[in-house]
Order: structure tokens, then sequence, then C-alpha cells
């Protein structure tokens, strides 16, 4: 396992991997990814700041944060916040969000693969959702290590490859391009073994447990599908890849549709997305 010390904010840039994380940043651009978070999973900001125990003294770094679901409660317990995320205009609304709060954080465009900041200067690492979206896991993960300091928490939530957002994962697969060579499916990080493998023996006393996000948003698998084509950028991305080929338009529709109508039980209608919860502490 590699113990890296090299500055990697000054790592030279790989055109092809940059032109990938374009791609990425244009992605979760599209729609209205601040609606999902709002709407649908903002518990899941509360629970990973809740998990890491995170304090006032506490400096933090929120890899892939998106409009700041975890960062502004992390904030809010009066801890030191930097929120780094790919994609700027996410960081805009987060932004607009805290100064809404009266809360006060660092926003900053950073790729989860090379964080801008020196090893060992947090004393908590959290990701909601956001690091396994990296393709690169095992980049990803030398880096959430790399910055947080020995006795210092990496905290992370992930959606499970056989959960709700797993297979959705799944069912978007025929739809759109493969991906490329080196890129490991998102997913995988609510895999409890792949993620201590990533971490390996540089983390010890790793606290890992599964739960359920109860969506109670969407009353039918219809409202659901027409919510995340509309708003959630990889779905809106399938289906802008689809171009004006009805019938595959027609196919997806029904398969996002009924993914959730099976996924819907109770009155009211409720969804269980499962996630992995994993805390580890930096040896
Ligand atoms: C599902 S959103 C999660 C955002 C936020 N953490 C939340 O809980 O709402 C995934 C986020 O990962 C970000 N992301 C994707 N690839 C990234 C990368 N390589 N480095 C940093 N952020 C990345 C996206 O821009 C997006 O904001």
């Amino acid at each position: 396992m590699s113990q890296t010390t090299a500055p990697h904010h000054t790592r030279p840039t790989d055109p092809v991997d940059a032109a990938l994380k374009a791609r990425h940043r244009a992605m979760w651009a599209l729609g209205d990814y601040p609606a999902v978070a709002d709407q649908v999973i903002a518990a899941l900001g509360p629970r990973l700041v809740r998990a890491a125990g995170v304090g006032p003294d506490d400096r933090v770094l929120d890899v892939a944060a998106g409009s700041g679901n975890a960062s502004l409660p992390a904030a809010a317990t009066g801890a030191t916040v930097v929120a780094g995320d790919l994609t700027p205009d996410l960081l805009s609304t987060g932004r607009r969000a805290a100064a809404a709060a009266g809360l006060d954080l660092t926003w900053e465009e950073a790729d989860a693969e090379a964080l801008p900041h020196p090893d060992a200067s947090f004393d908590v690492v959290l990701s909601c959702v956001g690091v396994m979206f990296a393709p690169h896991h095992q980049v990803a993960a030398d880096e959430l290590v790399r910055v947080c300091r020995p006795g210092g928490r990496v905290a992370l939530l992930s959606w499970t490859p056989t959960g709700f957002i797993g297979r959705l994962f799944a069912t978007l697969r025929p739809y759109v391009p493969a991906p490329p060579p080196g890129a490991s499916p998102p997913p995988l990080w609510g895999d409890e073994a792949h993620v201590r493998a990533l971490l390996g023996d540089r983390v010890e006393h790793v606290e890992a447990t599964t739960e359920q996000l109860a969506v109670d948003r969407f009353a039918t698998g219809g409202e659901f599908r027409d919510f995340f084509r509309e708003r959630y950028g990889p779905t809106v991305a399938a289906y802008r890849g689809l171009g004006d080929d009805v019938d595959r338009v027609r196919a997806l529709d029904e398969a996002l549709a009924g993914l959730a109508d099976e996924a819907l039980t109770g009155d009211p209608a409720t969804m269980g997305w499962e996630y992995l919860l994993l805390v580890a502490h930096r040896a």
C-alpha cells in the first residue's frame, strides 16, 4: 500500500484524465442536483457528520461535497470546514446556502484524485455519496488517507451495489457508454471489503454498518423516474445519449419506473435506499 508524501496538487495533468473529469463535471452540472440533495437525500449529510463525531475543534474536509449536504451540518457544529468538489456550479449553490444559514466555510474546486492539500492537514475527511464517483478508486482512497492526520477519521457514506441506487446504476448501464479503461463502478464503494482493501493497513478501528435511507418523496415509480430524468445528472446524461431513439427512451422510461415501483411499499409509499456507512481511524 503506497504511503504518499508527494504534493499531489503539483502532479502534472494527464490530458486523458482531464478530459474524463471534464465529462464528469459537465454531467454533474446537468439537471438540478441540489434539488435531489435537498428533497431526497438531505438526511444523509447530518447522518455522516454524526457518525464521524465532528465537533468544533475539528478541521474537516468534505470530498465531492456537491452543494454541501454534509459540509453545512459539519460547519454548524463549529468545525472548520473545506468543501471541495469537481463541479463549480454545485459549489456556488452551496456557497449561497451557507451564506443564508450564516455559516462560514471554504469552497474549492478539487478533484478527489488530486486533493490540493498537504499531507495530514485534516482531523476528519468525509464524503457523502461523493468520492464513490471518482473513477480511480485506489487513487482517490490514497488521497483520503494522505490528507488525514494520524489519529484522525475517514468517514464515508456510499450507496451499496445491491441497494436502490446501486440497482439504478445497473439499470442505466445498457443505455450509457462503457466506462473508460481503469474506471471502476461507483457502487463498489458500498462494498465493505472493497473499501477496507482500498484503505488497507493505513487505517485502524474500522466500523462499518449498512443502513437504509427512507425515501417517501415519490408516490409512484413514474414520479421517481420523471424527477430523476430531469434532475439527477447521470440519469439526465443517459437520456441525452439516447437522442431521439424513441424505442430506447421508452424502454429506459419503463425500466426506471419499474425499478422504483418494485421498491415502493407501504402507505405512504416509501423506498429504502441502502448505503454503507464506514468510519476508519488513520493509523
Ligand atoms: C451524488 S453527488 C454527492 C454530493 C454531496 N456530497 C451530497 O451528499 O449531496 C456526487 C458528487 O461527486 C462529485 N464528483 C464526481 N467526481 C468527482 C471527483 N473526481 N472529484 C471531486 N468530486 C467529484 C460531483 O460533482 C457531485 O457533486
